[in-house]
Formats: C-alpha cells, sequence, structure tokens
C-alpha cells in the first residue's frame, strides 16, 4: 500500500520521467488541451481511464462517477458533455461500464439503500425496462453481467439525447458516442458496437432538440 507521504514522492519521479522523455512536456501540457475523446467511467478505483485507453495527459477529458451514469438532472455529468462536445469539439464520447460493478451489483439487491437509493434506480430503471431479457438468464453472474452492458448502452443512449450531441452531430457529423465494458479479470475493453446513428435515428421522434431554438439556447443546452 502506498503511503499518503510516498504519493509526493512518486509525483516527483514522475515529473522526472515525463522530463527525460520529452523536456517541453509540460511546456506543452500547459499551452492547452485538445483532447478527441470524452469518457464517462465508473469511479471505481480499478479502471483508470488514461491508463486503460493507454493515453497521455491531455489526451481524454474525464468524468467518473458511481457506475458510470448519465442522468438528465444531473447538472456534474451534463455540463462535462456541454463542455467537451462544444468548447472541446471531442470527436467521440464514450461510457464505459465494468464487469463487476460495485454500484450496479447494489441495484440488484431490492433493498433500501439510504442516500444511495436515487442514484441506484437509475440502474434498477435499466432492470425494469429490460427485465423480460434479464430475467431469462438463470445463471446469476450472467444476468449481473448483462446488467453492465444493458446499463452502459443505456447510459450513452441518454448521451444521444442530450441537445449539445444531437447539434454538434447535425452540423459537423461528430461526436459519435460509442459504449465500452472493462474486463477486471483480462484487462480488455471490450466495445458493445452500439449503432450510434440508429440510436439517434431511434429516440429523435421523441428526443430530438434540434430543431428546438431560442435567444438563450447555446448557453441552456442540456
Ligand atoms: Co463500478
Amino acid at each position: 500500500m502506498t503511503t499518503y507521504e510516498e504519493i509526493f514522492e512518486n509525483n516527483r519521479i514522475w515529473v522526472e520521467r515525463m522530463k527525460e522523455r520529452d523536456a517541453d512536456f509540460f511546456v506543452k501540457l500547459a499551452a492547452d488541451q485538445t483532447p478527441d475523446y470524452l469518457y464517462i467511467g465508473c469511479s471505481d478505483s480499478r479502471v483508470p481511464a488514461n491508463e486503460i485507453m493507454g493515453l497521455e495527459p491531455g489526451e481524454v477529458f474525464v468524468h467518473r462517477n458511481v457506475a458510470n451514469l448519465v442522468n438528465n438532472t444531473d447538472l456534474n455529468v451534463m455540463a462535462v458533455i456541454n463542455f467537451a462536445v462544444k468548447h472541446l469539439y471531442v470527436k467521440h464520447i464514450i461510457v464505459c461500464g465494468h464487469y463487476n460493478c460495485g454500484g450496479v451489483k447494489a441495484a440488484l439487491i431490492p433493498k433500501d439503500m439510504g442516500l444511495l437509493n436515487p442514484w441506484l434506480r437509475t440502474i434498477r430503471d435499466v432492470y425494469r425496462m429490460h427485465a423480460d431479457e434479464l430475467d431469462e438468464i438463470t445463471n446469476e453472474q450472467d444476468r449481473y453481467n448483462r446488467l453492465v452492458e444493458l446499463n452502459v448502452i443505456e447510459q450513452a443512449t441518454n448521451v444521444i439525447k442530450t441537445a449539445a450531441v444531437q447539434k454538434m452531430f447535425h452540423k459537423h457529423g461528430y461526436p459519435v458516442v460509442h459504449g465500452w465494458v472493462f474486463d477486471l479479470h483480462t484487462g480488455i475493453l471490450k466495445d458493445l458496437e452500439i449503432n450510434f446513428e440508429q440510436i439517434l435515428k431511434n429516440i429523435e421522434k421523441i428526443y430530438n432538440l434540434t430543431g428546438v431554438e431560442s435567444e438563450h439556447s447555446e448557453d441552456e443546452d442540456c
């Protein structure tokens, strides 16, 4: 276990290593950020975004919360999406879940979890929407794994429901939204290969926000 003091020693070593590789590393890092990717993942300490994607500092804009949820009323995730899309012009938005997710597991247990109840309810709603498919899976671990995947697909769909994503995509052809799952047992990232354009087309009947324009819409898009 790394001690608190060791963290600063680790940091010093990291700074040296980065400067050895590229003397101007921090000059460039401080200049600007132009990441092509927005990653929305679970807070779980075992799923570090940059590391599993093999990306350097500056290459991915990251938002993490318990069970990688994208709630319409969560100002935090909505601000991240809006900033990443409208100011950083990210080309890809990834919702990444992981098998053995404690948040998803907790949602599978129908009991009072206190403050976590409203948070977990989003996952329980995913279960309700896909109950037919999930209830047919007799193996508990398989059912749990499938709920992890379905949760990713629903949260990616929630990203696609935002006005910021719809408007930017119709104007520029990006960002494209993806759904991934990380496997803690193997370290492998699995692309669920969701069909972004098909999902966009399917939801537009109800969620199309591209036609909603007002004088203030630039700053109010959610
Ligand atoms: Co998790």
